[in-house]
């Protein structure tokens, strides 16, 4: 079976093979206590089965369900933040035309964002925007009270409601939210909003397979039955039940644990195409979010290269030695252009007429992990066959269940995020919410 492929081989300048292999009882064990459901957080392991657990109804009902609304719609606003946006960005990113917004005759709708900032400026040309657009809003949250989202809904429902009245904006919102609890969820009762839900143990980092996901990727016509069948495929490929050896996810959960204890804090996960950039984005808040705890964690960063070898390369290669990479590298492009000859040659470039443009960047590529490598920065390599829904399915699920593994590994609770609320409760005492009054004053006092 043709699938995602892990290379761990050039770490072991810095951790060999034996020291790797040495944490196969340790990464087993918490790949046990993942799959057992008996570690800390347990009561979010909706995710870990999911792929397998999705039926073909459920995928046509949603396919079927949103076509209408795709039809109508030019502009498709996700209103989310967090696990409640990133997803569905991570793989919109990845297979949309890199000019959609720009390029005619373009028909599925185009996928912007709102609710991921408080950018007054960005809601405010959103807005202008959206005034010239047949637009269509998908609200995510799962709590359903989450301050961002929560504003631009506010403000997107009433200019939907005031360009095409009450009756067809019910039409054209969606909300996907909690069964029964959150805000969000009385406002979909009360409007009539078609809903869908967040299943109560998927957390927001590792809901792309839900509605969270699949409504707006529907919607922006992303083939979510490939997206689902890689991650069914890849849920196989890290069942338990496979050798160490064997499994990717705890193969890879393994290595940067290894990296993290000889001193590698850092872990930058490396693109050479730039429609990943998202992908990158999504990662980072899936184990930033989900290690970041009690003083411990790989600090997870992302370059996009070659781009940022022209910025960050330069740290990389020389800056402290505490960093290792993880490089996402896929195989076959999508289309085809070959470098022209050009008798003049004053760029000097005739050495490669005729070569793909591709061809240069896998040896950029391969250059730049050998220098980073001789510089004393390890290198983890991810082989991806080609961008398309399937095998982001794969890669997708594949960091999911690693970072589960991981998780443990580290002695965390991956599924939780205490530390999220700290700034809200700060927020909400400077802009004296009700309930804050006393934190209100205190906050006060140290201004
Ligand atoms: O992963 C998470 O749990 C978070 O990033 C949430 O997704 C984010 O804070 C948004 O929360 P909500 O969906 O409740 O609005």
């Amino acid at each position: 079976m043709e699938q995602i492929t892990l290379d761990i081989s050039r770490v072991y300048d810095f951790v060999s093979a034996e020291e790797i292999k040495k944490l196969s009882g340790e990464t087993l064990s918490a790949q046990q206590t993942l799959y057992q459901g008996d570690g800390q957080g347990n009561d979010y392991l909706g995710w870990l089965h999911l792929p397998s657990e999705i039926a073909q109804e459920q995928i046509v009902g949603i396919e079927t369900a949103v076509a209408g609304l795709k039809e109508k719609t030019e502009v498709l606003v996700v209103v989310g933040i967090g696990g409640s946006y990133l997803g569905a960005r991570a793989v919109n990113d990845a297979l949309a035309h890199n000019f959609s917004h720009l390029k005619k005759g373009q028909k599925a709708p185009h996928m912007l964002f709102a609710g991921h900032n408080i950018g007054e400026d960005y809601m405010h040309e959103l807005l202008e925007l959206l005034d010239e657009q047949s637009y269509s809003i998908v609200v995510i949250s799962k709590s359903g009270t989450t301050t961002e989202p929560a504003l631009a809904f506010r403000i997107l429902k009433n200019h939907l409601e005031e360009k095409v009245g009450k009756k067809e904006a019910r039409d054209r919102i969606i909300a996907v939210t909690d069964s029964s609890k959150g805000a969000l969820r009385q406002l979909a009762t009360d409007e009539g909003y078609r809903s869908y839900v967040i299943p109560d143990n998927v957390g927001g980092r590792f809901s792309v397979f839900t509605p969270v996901g699949l409504i707006p990727l529907a919607i922006c016509g992303v083939d979510i039955r490939q997206l689902v069948a890689g991650a069914k495929e890849m849920s196989q490929s890290c069942d338990p039940a496979l050798p160490f050896e064997e499994n990717p996810a705890a193969l890879y959960a393994a290595t940067r644990n290894a990296l993290y204890r000889s001193g590698k804090k850092i872990e930058l996960l490396v693109n050479y195409h730039n429609k990943l950039h998202y992908v990158s984005e999504w990662w980072k808040q899936l184990y930033g979010e989900s290690e970041g705890k009690k003083g411990k964690g790989i600090f997870p960063a992302a370059v996009d290269n070659s781009t940022d070898l022209h910025s960050m390369g330069q740290y990389i290669q020389e800056g402290e030695r505490t960093l290792f990479e993880t490089v996402i590298s896929v195989e076959k492009t999508d289309h085809q252009v070959k470098v022209p000859g050009d008798p003049a040659n004053l760029d000097q470039l005739n050495y490669l007429e005729g070569k793909n443009i591709d061809h240069v960047n896998k040896m950029a590529e391969l250059g730049t992990i050998l220098a980073h490598l001789d510089g004393g920065v390890p290198n983890i390599r991810i082989s991806v066959p080609a961008l398309n829904a399937h095998w982001l399915g794969q890669l997708l699920y594949f960091f999911e269940n690693a970072c589960g593994i991981s998780g443990y590994m580290l002695g965390i609770n991956p599924f939780n995020q205490p530390g999220v609320e700290a700034y809200k409760k700060n927020m909400f005492a400077l802009l004296e919410k009700p309930g804050f009054e006393e934190e209100s004053a205190q906050i006060k006092s140290r201004l």
